[in-house]
């Protein structure tokens, strides 16, 4: 493992107000620096705002403010979303900073004094969008591929840097250090672009077009190129070219961006800083894009956007963390929406983490006294205890590898082992033997080390929630190694007696929601994608343990019409159900009766009783409610595949 790791989001254009797409990008950025934290690295993760050039000066000019003003004020909301969204980055740089305006001219500086500058006029097609000159390969039917728009034709004197002079410097690094673009298929486009010239770069603009930059220190008629402005903040956040910091971090630098602006990271950035003579960074790692209802890259000028905020302030900022994290495959176009946020968050956090929280911390309260017993070693528990100390080795190496949602899943699949193993224990059914005490003990025990394990390997997506599943079993937090070893949880912790309820279920999708979820919809050629996706798999259905249950008591909650309260026997054990059967069953009709009973549904409280599962019952198809039975009478607790 290296000494330590520095990450790096995109600076953000301020022409844009926080979207999405930015929050994706710097949650990625956000989930590694956490991960590695935890392991004990030094870490140092650094996000701000890319604040100069014509786009900027425009939208500032169009919002009828002065663009230092202008940028203040959206530099400050890009900040603002950060923190809802629980990014802890150490440093957020604008270039409009004095201490990135000094390293720019410091690196313009050695890069002519490198002999790498020439003065010429240029005759090309620009986009104002991509704040570039266009090459054919940048161009459908004569547009920009990423903003649609027609490229205007410009003729200026600019200055230029050599850059086709590092192409063969650029192309032998790629080959020689396969890791240095990630994943591949991004590589080989850049190798692909290395095959043919890739020119000289324009690095000014006059500033008589473009007042709003930075000067260029040999001639002030000229202000630096926004992308030569741009790329040099993540050797300025970290202090080139003598800080302490810029020594210890540089080495370790890998940036994170999107797949639109990767030809400015892996060819702009490496030739200019081999020309100023610095090392170059260690990995560049490129993000697909997620896209929105139509098929198409999620932007705020294609009225696509899901936005981040909205659905932090109703879901909270881990439920939009984690959704974004497990939900997207790194590298690759992934479609999100409001309404797989939810089905997301039910099932994984809702029901697999929440509910087995709250069913062992119940457990533990009501026959434990609250406190964590020691456990005695026992064969059936083997299994969930290697896997849980290999969980943490596995994690990281995914981690590494970039494959963000293969390592949550890794954790969830885990999780859902846990809820097996309490699900097949039966402690509840353990609790009722005061013979068995001690076996009762050792299987609360194992699920609680289990998710002190699970809650530290998801705290980088769930920096919140994470430690708060923890403190509801009396525990304190950990790193990454202390989540390799199986037994860490002390014998003895006092589990606190009040604790909020995690993640509670989401029954309602707001109405504009529906559309959003099924992304692929709107482009015909998906529709399959969209069937298949409301399948389930076999796995999802064995996450649901369905019983055989026996009603013992039925009542009328009071001051409703539709609720009846059931007293079920589960087994051994006895639950309480709220039913809405009021209007199709007397409470006599039922008592006697065996019905289905969903076991590990998250408890929820219906006009003041919590009800503990949910029975099964058909419509009629005449507005009537039948519960199901099973045709011959088998055992209460029965389980029903
Ligand atoms: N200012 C430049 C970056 C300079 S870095 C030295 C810029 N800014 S941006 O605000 O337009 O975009 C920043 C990042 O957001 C890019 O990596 C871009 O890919 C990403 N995203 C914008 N919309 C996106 C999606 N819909 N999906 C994923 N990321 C996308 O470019």
């Amino acid at each position: 493992m290296a000494a330590s790791c520095y990450v790096t989001t995109p600076i953000y254009y301020v022409n844009d107000v926080p979207h999405i797409g930015h929050a994706y990008t710097t949650i990625t950025v956000d989930f590694v620096a956490r991960f590695r934290r935890l392991c004990g690295q030094a870490t140092l993760s650094v996000t701000g705002t890319d604040e100069h050039g014509e786009k900027v000066y425009k939208a500032a000019a169009d919002a009828g403010e002065g663009p230092q003003e202008f940028c203040d004020r959206i530099s400050q909301r890009f900040r603002d979303a950060w923190t809802a969204l629980g990014i802890g980055n150490d440093d957020f740089i604008r270039t409009t900073d004095a201490r990135h305006k000094r390293v720019v001219a410091h690196i313009l500086e050695a890069v002519q004094a490198a002999g790498d500058v020439y003065y010429d006029e240029y005759d090309g097609l620009y986009c104002v969008g991509c704040e570039r000159f266009m090459t054919d390969r940048d161009l459908v039917d004569g547009r920009c591929r990423d903003h649609h728009t027609v490229p205007e034709q410009r003729r200026e004197g600019n200055y230029f840097f050599r850059m086709e002079k590092y192409r063969p410097w650029l192309n032998d690094h790629i080959r020689a250090n396969p890791s240095f673009i990630r994943p591949d298929g991004y590589r080989n486009e850049v190798l692909s672009m290395l095959g043919d010239s890739i020119g000289d770069l324009s690095i000014s603009r006059p500033r008589e077009r473009v007042p709003w930059g930075i000067p260029l220190p040999w001639d002030g008629d000229h202000v630096t190129y926004v992308w030569f402005d741009a790329l040099i903040n993540y050797v300025a956040a970290i202090g080139y070219p003598d800080g302490e910091l810029f020594a210890r971090f540089w080495p370790a630098a890998q940036h994170f961006i999107g797949k639109d602006i990767l030809k400015a990271h892996a060819v702009f950035w490496p030739t200019m800083l081999k020309a100023a003579g610095i090392q170059t960074y260690q990995h560049l790692n490129v993000g697909g894009f997620l896209m929105g209802s139509d098929g198409r890259k999620m932007s705020k000028s294609l009225g696509n956007v899901v936005d981040p905020f909205a659905l932090s302030g109703r879901y909270g900022a881990d439920a939009v963390r984690y959704y974004l994290l497990k939900e997207t495959v790194y590298g690759q176009d992934s479609a999100v929406g409001e309404g797989s946020l939810v089905e997301r968050y039910n099932a994984d956090l809702a029901n697999d983490l929440g509910n087995l929280l709250a069913r062992v911390r119940a457990l533990l309260l009501r026959h434990l006294d609250g406190v964590l017993p020691a456990p005695v070693a026992h064969a059936d528990d083997v299994p969930v205890r290697d896997c849980g100390a290999g969980l943490a080795g596995v994690v990281e190496s995914l981690v590494t590898d970039l494959k963000f949602h293969a390592a949550l899943e890794e954790v969830m699949q885990f999780v859902r082992q846990l809820n097996r193993y309490f699900n097949d224990q039966e402690p509840w059914v353990l609790a009722r033997d005061v013979g068995r005490r001690e076996r009762l003990g050792t299987v609360l025990y194992n699920v609680v080390e289990g998710l002190r394990i699970a809650s530290v390997l998801l705290e980088p997506a769930l920096p919140n929630k994470g430690p708060e599943i923890r403190r509801g079993l009396g525990l304190g937090d950990y790193t990454v190694a202390q989540a390799s070893e199986w037994g860490l949880s002390e014998p003895g912790t006092a589990i606190p007696a009040e604790a909020p309820q995690l993640f509670p279920r989401i029954d309602e999708v707001p109405a504009a929601a529906g559309a959003l979820a099924e992304t692929a919809r709107a482009a015909p050629q998906e529709k399959e994608v969209t069937s298949v996706s409301k399948l389930i798999s076999i796995d999802d259905f064995g996450r649901i343990d369905l019983r055989v249950a026996e009603v013992i008591g039925a009542e009328p909650v009071p001051k409703t019409d539709k609720l009846l309260k059931l007293k079920l026997r589960v087994g051994e054990e006895e639950r309480t159900v709220v039913a809405g059967l009021a209007e199709h069953y007397r409470p006599h009709q039922l008592v006697g009766k065996r019905v289905v009973v969903v076991a590990n549904l998250q408890p929820a409280v219906l006009r003041g009783v919590e009800s503990q599962g949910m029975i099964l019952a058909a419509d009629d198809g005449a507005g009537g409610l039948v519960v199901i039975s099973p045709e011959t009478e088998v055992e209460s607790g029965a389980k029903i595949q």
